[in-house]
């Protein structure tokens, strides 16, 4: 099939390449030139394991192009995915729409004949219905656009695997404002999803067809409770720490029930990112809109107990180097919000990072991949070129990205090269035998780890 995919950030980029992965011909479509020249070349602007493959390969079948030229939608096919950035409000809680609306003012008027919209980011509920009344204004005469939203649930690190192999897809269709009594008939989109992903889902991932509302929300409600579900390991970690409980043990003995499961009870410095943060809050936002403000007032304090992890993190550093901070060397090894990701949009590694930093301790950074935009986002704190530079004469190493290089990184090879043995794990991801038995003064965040 011919699709094009507006929006060629990091939801945008991955859709395509995995879209002409399926077989199918694919336009990227992107404002911004240098992000189109470099993929146009193969070269992924983000790190994503697996992705530059396949850009690299759907590029030389010629599968796949990307250009700035906004009428190529229009050109080239009948299916147009939207997949730009739906980021939280310069001022404000709410989802900042104007790149979904600026894509489809775009798009809309220059599209003749039967053409299906399938937006994949991530919107409050209510924005289909809205762009409804938008698209039916901006349609030309004798042109016929059908809206359909498929959200989309990959997690960064995992992009290609989550986009070609998805635990489930959604397609919420409705029908356009200027016709509200037609008949609830078959969608053109659905037809379109299925032969999509016609090799997805003959290995039996599941469809779940529905309305636009319901899919808006299947999204938002799904990154909501991962959040919850990170958040109350974290406040039973408070818990915890007084109670000299070990949350890890905790956190095995719920997991066990398959109920709750023990995947995101990993307590420590909360969640960061592009999404769940920024999310939760967009969904309190519209919920108070709604006039419900008290169905997710419980979101509030989810991020509240987030946001809590960060300056207990920046105190337990505090507390190991004696209480102050002050004109100490403190080596911080993680920036990204997460492993496997040059991500740093709201990350608590480097949150703990400036803390530290305001607080007068001289900090040096080290991340294997995030190194480039940790600079450009906090450029008076120090970088080291490896982890070893960054603990040099160190009096105390914090580790707040749970990358591999430092999980496994050796007590005794760091030994020589710190001014003092102390290391505090926010992510709780080191064997803290092994740098006790090294003769480390070593803290968890959230409380002691079990013998
Ligand atoms: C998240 C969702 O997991 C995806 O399903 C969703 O598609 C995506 O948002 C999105 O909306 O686009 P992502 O932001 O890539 O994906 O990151 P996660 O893997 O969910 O991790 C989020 C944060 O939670 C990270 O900072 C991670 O360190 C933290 N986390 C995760 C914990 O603190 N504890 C855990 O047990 C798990």
């Amino acid at each position: 099939m011919k699709l094009t995919v507006i929006g060629c950030g990091y939801l945008g980029a991955t859709h395509a390449a995995c879209m002409a992965e399926l077989g199918h011909d694919v336009v990227g479509i992107d404002v911004d030139p240098r992000k189109i020249e470099r993929l146009q070349d193969g070269d992924v602007p983000f790190f994503e394991p697996g992705l530059s493959d396949i850009l690299r390969r759907n590029l030389d079948a010629g599968r796949l192009r990307f250009t700035t030229d906004q009428l190529a939608a229009a050109d080239h096919g009948s299916v147009h995915f939207i997949g730009v950035g739906t980021p939280q409000e310069a001022r404000g809680h709410r989802a900042d729409l104007s790149h979904v609306h600026a894509a489809v003012d775009t798009l809309v008027p220059t599209l003749r004949g039967k053409h299906v919209l399938i937006g994949k980011s991530t919107v409050p509920v209510g924005t289909c219905e809205e762009l409804s009344q938008r698209i039916s204004y901006l349609t030309a005469p004798g042109a016929d656009i059908e809206l359909a939203w498929s959200p989309e649930f990959l997690r960064e690190g995992f992009a290609v695997e989550d986009s070609l192999a998805p635990d489930r897809l959604v397609l919420g269709t409705g029908r356009l404002v200027d016709d509200p009594q037609a008949p609830q008939t078959e969608t053109l989109a659905g037809e379109v999803i299925r032969d999509i992903y016609r090799e997805v889902l003959e290995t039996g991932v599941p469809l779940i067809e529905t309305d636009w509302a319901t899919a808006e929300l299947v999204k938002v409600s799904a990154n909501a409770f991962l959040a919850t579900k990170i958040s109350f390991i974290n406040a039973m970690s408070e818990l915890c720490e007084i109670a000299g409980a070990d949350i890890g043990t905790l956190a095995d003995a719920m997991g066990h029930d398959p109920r709750i499961g023990r995947r995101f009870l990993n307590a420590g410095l909360g969640f960061g990112g592009g999404c769940l943060p920024k999310d939760i809050r967009a969904l309190t936002a519209r919920a108070d809109e709604m006039g419900a403000p008290r169905a997710v007032g419980f979101l509030r304090e989810v991020d509240a107990i987030n946001m809590r992890r960060r300056s207990a993190a920046a105190e337990l550093v505090a507390e190991t180097i004696g209480g102050e901070v002050l004109g100490r060397n403190v080596a911080v090894l993680g920036a990204a919000f997460k492993p496997e990701s040059d991500d740093v949009r709201d990350s608590p590694a480097l949150a703990v990072a400036s803390r530290l930093a305001l607080d007068g301790a001289s900090v040096t950074v080290f991340d294997p991949q995030a190194m480039e935009n940790s600079r450009r986002l906090q450029p008076s704190l120090g970088y080291a070129a490896s982890a070893r530079e960054a603990c040099d004469r160190a009096d105390v190493v914090v580790i707040t990205t749970e990358w591999a290089e430092f999980v496994h990184m050796s007590p005794d090879e760091l030994s020589p090269v710190v001014r003092h043995k102390r290391i505090v794990d926010a992510r709780r991801c080191l064997d803290a035998q092994a740098w006790r038995a090294a003769g480390w003064d070593y803290r968890a965040l959230g409380g002691p780890v079990a013998a």
